[in-house]
């Protein structure tokens, strides 16, 4: 029965969504000028651009809503919110956000001086954004495996732990914290493993640093050490994200993917005087400390999906979702990065382009095909790595072809699933055909979201 693939939860409200025509979508794309970020959500059938504030909220979570209690100061839904995170956390000061970049804001904004360095496992564009806002320098300790589709890392998400060494000798004085995020988005969404964690937390400890982790999709990651780490699978996810969190200092979260709600977020500390200044930050961006920049129902909300989002039945369930994709995909002839891991599925893009060239934008070319053969809408880009090379103790700059079908959690059925698997059919046949795209238009700052093309013809 466990093979179904049957979610737990059925359907209670429904939202439309429709096929535009062949001829409408050709027009669309030429007018979004083939960025997946000018589309309408009314153009798309399956949108797969991002996993993120894109969940189905439950009855539950609904019907919680109803409870706002909208009080500007010290709202009866805070506390509610407050108790959850603490309990799942173990963090005992929680700051709300309205979602996860605000949380890097205030965080950051509180940590980080000009010349700082800031080593992480990869970190995710909006973290690189603030680090840099806040005159700090982002460094990804990945190592190669992020551009080896040959082999399977279970843990594809972790850093490096010579290259953490590495840095931390070199740059320790100039180093606030290590941010860790599991699961990694950059890295095909693959977690990051309690062995990585604790490594980490030994060499950080040897110089005094403090860890903190990017948690928005932390119960999928810990459901994945579950599933793939030896010592973990009679553990119940909320115990091993208690025990990785224990290594930390704090975490912050995008609310919107694991927590299953359309908007919010948090940070949670140990120290309190941290948290003081987290506050002050936050009362001049984002609002009072009990309620963040969120209308109190949306507190209500999240508290409720957190403990949702970590059952396991839904875990086990979401996570055979996204590996179904894989499988379907590869079915089609694309080469997809294994194993899957959470927020969706990852693709060896030139396995299905093998004759553009990274400046022909494979990742531009694999979305324009895919919204043209069947309106679907995925993200495909160059992703900046401020690689450590070890060799040359240098810090390089690469890219990685970031093209993701990112899944909105309990939203979609193995139908829409199924459709994408068709599109993708039509797409490996004619995606020869695609001489692949120029940049018209690159803003410095997250290019990719404001950026246009065109075809090489
Ligand atoms: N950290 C990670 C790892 C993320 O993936 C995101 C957002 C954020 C932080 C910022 O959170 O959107 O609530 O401000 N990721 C989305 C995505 C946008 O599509 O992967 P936010």
């Amino acid at each position: 029965m466990r093979r179904t693939l049957a979610p737990p939860f059925r359907i209670k409200v429904v939202e439309a969504i429709r096929i535009p025509s062949r001829e409408e979508r050709e027009r669309i794309l030429k007018e979004a000028h083939y960025s997946p970020f000018r589309i309408r959500s009314e153009d798309v059938y399956i949108d797969l651009l991002t996993d993120s504030g894109t969940a189905a909220m439950s009855d539950e979570q609904w019907a919680a809503m109803m409870r706002g209690d909208e009080a500007y100061v010290g709202s009866k839904n805070y506390y509610r919110f407050e108790e959850a995170v603490r309990e799942i956390t173990g963090f005992e000061h929680v700051i709300p956000t309205h979602q996860g970049r605000a949380a890097e804001n205030v965080l950051f904004g509180a940590l980080i001086k000009p010349g700082d360095i800031i080593p992480g496992n990869t970190h995710f564009d909006t973290t690189r954004a603030h680090i840099a806002d806040k005159g700090g320098k982002p460094i990804d300790l990945i190592g190669e495996w992020l551009w080896d589709f040959d082999h399977e890392y279970p843990f594809r998400g972790n850093l490096d732990p010579a290259r953490l060494e590495y840095v931390l000798r070199k740059y320790h004085d100039k180093i606030p914290f290590i941010l860790l995020t599991g699961v990694n988005n950059v890295a095909a969404s693959s977690p990051i493993s309690m062995e990585n964690i604790r490594e980490t937390r030994e060499l950080a400890e040897r110089y005094d640093i403090p860890i903190f982790f990017d948690a928005c999709r932390f119960f999928e990651n810990c459901y994945l050490i579950k599933m793939r780490e030896a010592g973990y699978g009679g553990k119940s996810v909320a115990e091993i994200v208690r025990e990785a969190l224990s290594y930390a200092d704090g975490c912050y979260m995008s609310c919107k993917k694991d927590a299953l709600v359309n908007i919010g977020g948090f940070i949670a500390l140990g120290d309190e005087k941290l948290a003081e200044r987290c506050k002050e930050r936050l009362v001049l961006y984002e609002g009072f400390p009990t309620y963040g920049g969120l209308a109190r129902r949306d507190l209500e909300a999240i508290a409720i999906g957190l403990r949702e989002g970590l059952d396991e039945r839904y875990l086990e369930w979401r996570v055979r979702q996204v590996a179904y994709l894989g499988e379907l995909l590869e079915r089609a002839g694309a080469r997809v990065i294994k194993p899957t891991g959470g927020s969706g599925v990852f693709l060896d893009v030139y396995s299905v382009y093998p004759h553009l060239s990274e400046k022909e934008l494979p990742g531009v070319a694999a979305f324009a095909d895919m919204y043209l053969e069947g309106a679907v809408r995925i993200v495909g880009a160059p992703f900046p790595v401020d690689f450590v090379d070890l060799d040359r103790g240098e810090v390089e700059r690469r890219t990685f072809e970031f093209v993701r079908f990112a899944i909105p959690r309990r939203a979609l059925t193995k139908a829409h699933m199924e459709y994408v698997g068709a599109v993708m059919e039509r797409v490996v046949e004619r995606a020869h055909l695609n001489k692949g795209f120029r940049v018209v238009y690159w803003p410095e700052i997250l290019g990719h979201f404001f950026a246009r093309y065109e075809p090489i013809s």
